[in-house]
């Protein structure tokens, strides 16, 4: 491994270059030139990418191919293919495209074919998952559990979630999921443990403990928590049949008192925030949906997988998106991308595409550990279209520039077309998503203003400058298989950013820390309220806010910490 940046390298500078010619130009001409579009536009499997409005040109794209070489683009997707510890901090391998694979096809980490042992815990879902949904797995009380809560943080529970969003509102989905709830707990905050089980019967619920480590402070607690909950209701003996887990750490599982037969494994070499199509997510959303609709969304994420290995650089979606947003970051300066989905089923999209390229690229040293003269990563945020239009825009369209994402979809998972209107409801929603793009592109110039006899006083706050960049990726429809595609075209986006970045796009020593500094105020939150300590060892601030907090009886006696749960 070279101990070189790539921001020294003759392609970077040359794209440094390149940048300042673009800005001289303004979308609205580049965008006249129809060669130019039908260039930037790429279709594969049913999803078209349109990246004609991004601020670059033909040249922009052979430099940015060029910059890909520079940084071993192709070998180090092939690293990970491959299974090579990637992820160099860690020593691991990277191999959530493993999670996804055909039966037969060999992905070896450490020697072993991965493939098998993939398939063995999914065919361990696909059974646990048809006995629980068909009622031949009942709970204590001899009930059918009907009803799921998914206990898990971060990456353990931002995916789940976001793919369970999707698909309840997918006819087909919807109709193998009737009768059930899937229900996710994440936050620590009690107030999230109580809206988790309002409604629920514990007789007829199954919890799922999710965390890889099977240590997290928070899981763990929310975890000890509904145990609580079930053997307060059903007795101790009933956590057998009213919990399982998900974890790499089996031993901790049955340290907790589930069943070891009753939690499915994943594997070190698939990280947190990559592991929605392990168990994580396979797990809950097949109790949810049934398993055959979630191998659906293992397809379709399949479908990329293949793509993104097979593809020339020019035509490979999750390249081009990659080296889009290198060039928006590390060439334009724009610091953050704002995810537009055109779609209300993809509302938690953004949320998890957050953990995904925040926790992965907001680095601060190489691979090497070489300090970065440049920023890596970018702010990512984003609400589904139209809500975000009433919300965010206004800055998007006159402050500052934010690169887009539109996502629409062809055909909606719910149409409604009321007679005597114009359109659709669904046409309604997509003529946003049509006209948006350009009018960041095109703005709103003082001239137009003026033929349309707007008062000359307010021309300077109704004028738009437009240049304003975007991409558009248009979705055939919103089942189980396209979200599978729409989650790989993410995950591979955010490795390449980080290959071409030159960064470990696979750790996050940054959240490490956040984690252990709390475990002091633990400590003296403990001791403050069973025997009066002192608050020692925290800075003026930290004490004075500390104080004030112990001073109102804030929290609950640690032995009567359950009453508060609602009894059945
Ligand atoms: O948020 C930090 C993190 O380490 C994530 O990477 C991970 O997804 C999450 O914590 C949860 O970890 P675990 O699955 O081990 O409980």
């Amino acid at each position: 491994m070279s101990r070189t940046l790539i921001c020294d390298a003759v392609e970077w500078q040359d794209l440094k270059g390149n940048v300042e010619e673009i800005k001289r130009m303004h979308l609205r001409d580049l965008l006249a030139d129809v060669e130019r579009c039908k260039s930037m536009m790429v279709e594969y499997d049913g999803i078209i990418l349109d990246y004609s409005r991004q601020c670059a040109d033909q040249e922009t794209m052979e430099k940015l191919f060029k910059l890909a070489e520079a940084a071993h683009l192709r070998e180090k997707i092939n690293r990970m293919y491959n299974g090579e510890h990637i992820n160099s901090t860690e020593d691991r391998s990277v191999l959530h495209i493993a999670l996804r694979a055909a039966r037969d096809s060999v992905i070896r980490s450490d020697g072993r074919n991965v493939v098998p042992d993939v398939w063995h815990v999914i065919e361990k879902i696909n059974d646990f998952s048809e006995r629980v949904r068909s009622g031949s797995w009942v709970g204590a009380t001899g009930k059918p559990l009907k009803d799921v809560i998914a206990v898990g943080i971060g990456g353990s529970f931002l995916g789940p979630l976001f793919v369970h969003t999707a698909l309840q509102t997918d006819p087909e989905a919807a109709e193998f999921a009737k009768g059930r709830q899937l229900r996710f707990l994440a936050n620590v905050d009690p107030v999230d443990v109580a809206r988790s089980i309002t409604g629920l019967n514990p007789e007829t619920t199954l919890v799922v403990v999710v965390s890889k480590t099977f240590t997290t402070a928070e899981t763990m607690l929310n975890a000890r928590t509904l145990r609580e909950w079930i053997s307060d209701a059903l007795g101790r003996q009933a956590i057998a049949k009213h919990m399982v887990a998900v974890s790499t750490n089996l031993k901790l599982v049955e340290q907790f008192g589930i069943d070891p037969n009753n939690a499915f494994a994943f594997w070190d070499w698939v990280g947190g925030r990559y592991s929605v199509c392990s168990a994580v997510g396979v797990l809950p959303l097949s109790l949810q949906y049934g398993f055959p609709i979630i191998e659906k969304f293992l397809n379709g994420a399949r479908s990329i997988d293949d793509h993104f290995y097979s593809t020339s650089f020019d035509k490979n979606i999750p390249v081009l998106l990659g080296l889009l947003s290198v060039w928006n970051v590390s060439f334009h300066g724009f610091p953050a991308r704002a995810i537009l989905p055109y779609s209300q089923a993809l509302e938690k999209f953004a949320p998890h595409i957050q953990q995904v390229s925040m926790e992965s690229n907001g680095k601060g040293v190489s691979i090497d550990g070489i300090p970065l003269p440049f920023e890596t990563g970018e702010i990512d945020f984003g609400e589904p279209g139209t809500n975000g239009q009433h919300s965010f825009y206004q800055l998007i369209h006159q402050g500052r520039v934010i690169p887009c994402d539109f996502i629409g979809v062809v055909k909606s998972q719910r149409p409604v077309y009321l007679k005597g209107e114009i359109v659709s409801n669904h046409d309604e929603l997509m003529s946003n998503f049509f006209a948006q793009p350009d009018a960041l592109a095109y703005g709103k110039s003082p001239e137009q203003l003026q033929s349309e006899n707007v008062a000359s006083h307010l021309i300077p706050h109704k004028t738009f400058s437009g240049n304003r960049p975007s991409l558009s990726l248009l979705l055939p429809s919103l089942s189980a298989y396209n979200v599978g595609q729409l989650l790989a075209i993410y995950e591979h986006r955010i490795a390449v950013e980080g290959f071409i970045w030159g960064i470990n796009s696979f750790d996050q020593w940054g959240v490490e820390l956040g984690k252990s500094l709390a475990s002091q105020v633990r400590k003296q939150l403990n001791l403050s309220r069973i025997s009066e300590k002192p608050i020692e060892g925290f800075n003026f601030s930290t004490t004075t806010l500390l104080s004030r907090y112990l001073q109102a009886d804030a929290g609950l006696p640690p032995d009567s910490s359950t009453s508060a749960l609602p009894k059945i």
